[in-house]
């Protein structure tokens, strides 16, 4: 793939070769793509269905049938398809060799800003272009700079002093569940790690503020499934943009006292990040972290969800998971937690099962290979790592839970590249993994210590995209304290 040294003098080709002019002005800056450029037709060539009436199908089927929809269409039209959903013609991916060649970027053909902006733009503020600072929003050089400035924030010292506020957050909630009853989990999960989020994130302890924030970014992520991008057209658009400028007004108050006195979260790490060039003036700060509470935003919470209606669902494994849970120290650091084989092993059997994030989706930038096809430039591909979790072409019985897959002996998730990859893969990997981790760890040490559960109503749950994927139903639980 170009770069910007291959733009000729003529501004319109590429060594010769004719380029998409709408497409030319990001290949002569690939780092801060400005233009946001239609997406073309996904190529006839590739065997699948498109157009309008396939749109609305598709839309209505999705909703129902959620990511199996598209298995269906990969298992009639093969691992690389065209399809159609509502106004986006896409090629969908389900091949774990392509998708991870995708991910990968090595040819540098592929834009994830042009992907993620096609969905969320119009949900920002004011800022300079030059100055963006989304992570999800830049490609290149400038993400780079951009990723060595946050990941500080991620670090293992960075999580260690975390973890006082976030054991602190759920023994808290869960020392009030009841002693015998129920609890509907999904309701409280959410929550919980709203409320944690509103501390870890920003350092903000007063509940109503906590509210306000939780409110403000369930608004904005509302939004994304919105075509109408209008707010008079719109009312969940509408809220959405209003949800941005409640966010951007939350953090601008804050900066100032979080520059000065600094403090045991997140937004005060990422205050003080520094590199060569200098660190981030405000505005970066706020448009940066609103991406990241946009990626963080219920992402742990269904994880946990699915988790929950598995462990009740196999009271054996609550029982292994307690064992292990119960021999952690008292003063437990992050080496400790870190060291939960088991419990990690039905966590990440979770995230095979019931995948969150199910749709990494790309742009290409000019022609691109995907697997024994071209796709010409502006192409939307949508990589679908969420259903390479039930491919039985990668593991044994996909549809059976068996955390132990994931045991050292067995490493079922190692046998082909790209097979597992519930946090993405390549420089765009999820920069909030170990954090994510590290949650569901402590959270399930809390609660299997103090409590014993199973399902309120007994269930067979199916994975469910919302648009985030986790289990279907409530998980309403009957719990019991040890
Ligand atoms: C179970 C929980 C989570 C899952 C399954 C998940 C999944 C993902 C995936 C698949 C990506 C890659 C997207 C792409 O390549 O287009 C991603 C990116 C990202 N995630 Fe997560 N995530 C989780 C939790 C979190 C948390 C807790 C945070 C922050 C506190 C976070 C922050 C981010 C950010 C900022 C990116 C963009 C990274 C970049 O573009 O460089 N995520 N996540």
């Amino acid at each position: 793939m170009s770069d910007a040294g291959n733009v000729e003098n003529d501004g319109k080709s590429i060594k010769g070769i004719a380029v998409d002019p709408e497409v030319l002005s990001i290949i002569k800056n690939p780092d801060r793509p400005e233009a946001f450029p239609s997406i073309a037709k996904a190529p006839n060539n590739i065997p699948g269905v498109s157009g309008f009436i396939a749109g609305m199908k598709s839309l209505f089927a999705y909703k129902r049938e959620g990511l199996q929809f598209f298995a269906n269409q990969a298992s009639i039209y093969g691992k690389v398809f065209r399809s159609q959903l509502g106004p986006y013609s896409i090629v969908g991916v389900t091949d774990h060799e392509v998708i991870s060649q995708i991910l990968k970027n090595g040819d540098r053909c592929w834009s994830t800003a042009l992907a993620v902006e096609r969905v969320t733009r119009g949900l920002s503020f004011d800022i300079d272009l030059k100055k963006k600072s989304r992570l999800m929003s830049l490609d290149f050089d400038a993400h780079r700079r951009m990723r060595n400035l946050v990941q500080p924030a991620f670090s293992d010292r960075a999580l260690a002093s975390y973890l006082t506020v976030i054991h602190h957050e759920f023994v808290h909630n869960i020392e009030a569940w009841p002693r015998d009853g129920a609890v509907s989990f999904r309701v409280e999960a959410r929550k919980i790690f709203s409320q944690l989020a509103a501390r870890l994130f920003f350092g903000i302890g007063d509940p109503k503020e906590a509210a306000r924030l939780e409110g403000a970014t369930r608004d904005y992520w509302g939004a994304i499934p919105v075509v109408l991008k209008n707010r008079h057209l719109s009312e969940r658009w509408k809220r959405g943009v209003d949800g941005v400028a409640t966010l951007s007004s939350i953090m601008y108050d804050l900066i100032p006292k979080r520059r000065d006195e600094g403090g045991v979260d997140l937004f005060s790490q990422l205050c003080k990040s520094r590199d060569d060039t200098g660190g981030l003036d405000d505005d970066q700060l706020v448009d940066l972290m609103l991406n990241i509470i946009f990626a963080a935003f219920d992402t742990t919470t269904m994880g946990i969800t699915s988790m929950a209606y598995l462990l009740a669902k196999y009271p054996h494994w609550q029982e292994v998971l307690r064992a292990e849970a119960m021999r952690l120290p008292e003063q437990a650091t992050l080496a400790d937690f870190n060291g939960m084989e088991r419990t990690t092993q039905v966590w990440k059997e979770t995230l095979r099962m019931f995948p969150v994030s199910a749709i990494t989706p790309r742009v290409s930038l000019g022609e691109c290979q995907v697997g024994s096809y071209v796709a010409p430039p502006r192409t939307l591909v949508f990589n679908f790592t969420g259903l390479l979790g039930q491919d039985p072409d990668l593991w044994d019985h996909p549809q059976r839970f068996d955390p132990e897959r994931f045991s050292s002996a067995r490493a079922e998730h190692q046998r082909h590249r790209g097979q597992y990859l519930p946090f993405g893969h390549g420089v765009h990997t999820c920069v909030g993994a170990a954090l994510a981790n590290l949650e569901a760890r402590v959270f399930w040490s809390i609660v299997l210590t103090r409590y014993r559960f199973s399902l309120a109503k007994d269930y067979d749950a199916v994975h469910c995209m919302s648009p985030l994927g986790s289990v279907s139903g409530e998980v309403a639980l009957k719990v019991e304290r040890l």
